[in-house]
């Protein structure tokens, strides 16, 4: 099949490869001439494991493409996919300016039957407005060729997004139309094969199904670090209570790790923006506003925690940071802890001395060179002689540590874990002074 990805984003990216690599023919389009000129060299823009072979094997093999020419890309595919950024509007609602531009340039050029799927996260009314906008440019043109709008949300979590594409939960594709349904099935065949995976379902319910994934997701995080917070003070452990609900299978295990608040590109934008949503229809929804408000609150408890343990008294200390992106398995710091931590840090002046596996060169791009940030190239470097270490994401290097050795490192023994990862017990064993998060330990 053919097939046009508007968006070299991680969506549209991520996408885009994984279709070629069950052998469909893609294009890949983007404004940013820059960008599609280092993919055509092989070069990612964005970290993701095994993408970069994939890109590689499929341009090889001739099924991915790449280019900045919309009308060349808008007359290649019978699928149109929309994977352009929708970046959160001062307000918290989903900025849809990219969105509709693909919209009235897919009406500039089409001349014939286009399915335009819309996979960049929307708000719940988009694929309407981008029919009205296609419709409206194509009349302009005084054409009436048909086309079709569909909602098939990405579910892909950063890190594991090409396993994700082919062994998600599910497909969800939101239309009416039995063509669109026959072209969309046509497309995800190769990962239908062993169950049904498809999810028909209509438009909206599709755009709203996205957010009700995440809202859910960020709602057990915000629970968990509501209920650690309590234990904290109630001299609970956390750890016990999430074992002790996680065993009833209505609850399940995953997803109710307490930490130090979640990140990323997705929930916190996603979050706000279907409480956005809400209040636009006049429904103020007090859940999604706790799960935000939770969660803004948990991203500053590494910083009260180190306060307390020096009496308020950061300045002139160095802290050394362990993790600095929104979680293991990827470069991405948007809206990461660790830069809640940093920033409020600075503020109070202290150094940070930071190493985290993949992310060092975007914290760089993001702070440039600053007298009270040093970025050092292993674990190690980063405790030696520092007044505390803090853990911000659970890299797999960080999981199990000679605990003698790090209370050598350290010039004051202080240890702040935001992921919980080691045994309070043993870490205490070693003469350190250990501070995790709802582990009866209330700082
Ligand atoms: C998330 C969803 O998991 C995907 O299903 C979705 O497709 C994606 O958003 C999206 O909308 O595109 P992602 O943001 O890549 O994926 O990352 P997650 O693995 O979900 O982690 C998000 C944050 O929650 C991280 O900061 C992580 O540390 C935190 N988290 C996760 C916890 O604090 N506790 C947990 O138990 C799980």
């Amino acid at each position: 099949m053919k097939i046009t990805i508007f968006g070299t984003g991680y969506v549209g990216l991520v996408t885009g490869t994984c279709l070629a690599d069950v052998g469909h023919d893609v294009l890949c389009v983007d404004v940013d001439t820059d960008k599609i000129a280092r993919l055509e060299r092989g070069e990612l823009p964005i970290y993701e494991p095994g993408l970069e072979a994939m890109v590689r094997h499929t341009v090889v093999e001739g099924r991915l493409r790449f280019t900045t020419d919309a009308a060349a890309a808008v007359a290649f595919g019978t699928l149109q996919f929309i994977a352009v950024g929708t970046p959160p509007d001062e307000d918290g609602s989903a900025d849809l300016q990219y969105v509709l531009a693909v919209a009235r340039s897919i009406g500039e050029h089409m001349t014939d039957y286009k399915v335009v799927v819309d996979k960049s996260t929307v708000p719940v009314g988009t694929a309407d407005k981008v029919h009205a906008e296609i419709a409206a440019t194509l009349a302009a043109r005084g054409l009436q060729t048909a086309f079709d709008v569909c909602s098939n949300p990405e579910f892909l979590k950063e890190g594991a997004a090409i396993e994700d594409f082919a062994r998600g939960a599910r497909i969800v594709v939101g239309t009416e139309s039995p063509r669109v349904k026959t072209l969309m099935r046509e497309c995800y065949a190769p990962y239908n094969r062993n169950r049904e995976k498809l999810i028909f379902m209509d438009v909206r319910s599709a755009e709203l199904t996205k957010y009700a994934a995440n809202a859910m997701l960020a709602t057990k995080i915000s629970f968990m670090n509501e209920i650690a917070n309590l234990a904290e003070r109630l001299g609970a452990d956390i750890e016990q209570v999430r074992h002790g609900i996680g065993s009833d299978p209505r609850i399940g295990y995953h997803f109710i790790y307490p930490g130090c608040g979640y990140g990323g590109s997705c929930f916190p934008k996603d979050v706000q923006a279907l409480a956005r949503t809400a209040s636009e229809i006049g429904y103020r929804s007090e859940l999604l506003e706790a799960v935000e408000a939770v969660n803004k609150r948990q991203k500053t408890t590494l910083f009260s925690k180190l306060s307390q343990a020096f009496d308020g008294s950061l300045t002139g200390k160095t802290v050394a940071l362990w993790g600095l992106a929104f979680k293991p398995g990827t470069d991405d710091m948007r809206e990461a802890p660790s830069r809640t931590l940093m920033e409020a840090l600075w503020a109070a002046g202290a150094r940070v001395r930071a190493f985290d596996p993949e992310a060092m060169a975007e914290c760089r791009r993001l702070y440039g060179e600053r007298d009270d940030l040093a970025l050092v190239d292993g674990r190690e470097q980063a405790v030696s002689g520092a007044d505390a270490l803090v853990i911000c994401t659970e890299w797999k290097a960080f999981r199990s540590i000679d605990f003698a050795w790090l209370k050598a490192q350290l010039a004051t023994p202080v240890v702040i874990d935001g992921r919980n990862l080691y045994d309070p017990e043993a870490v205490k064993a070693a003469g350190l002074l250990y501070f995790a998060v709802g582990r009866g330990e209330s700082l």
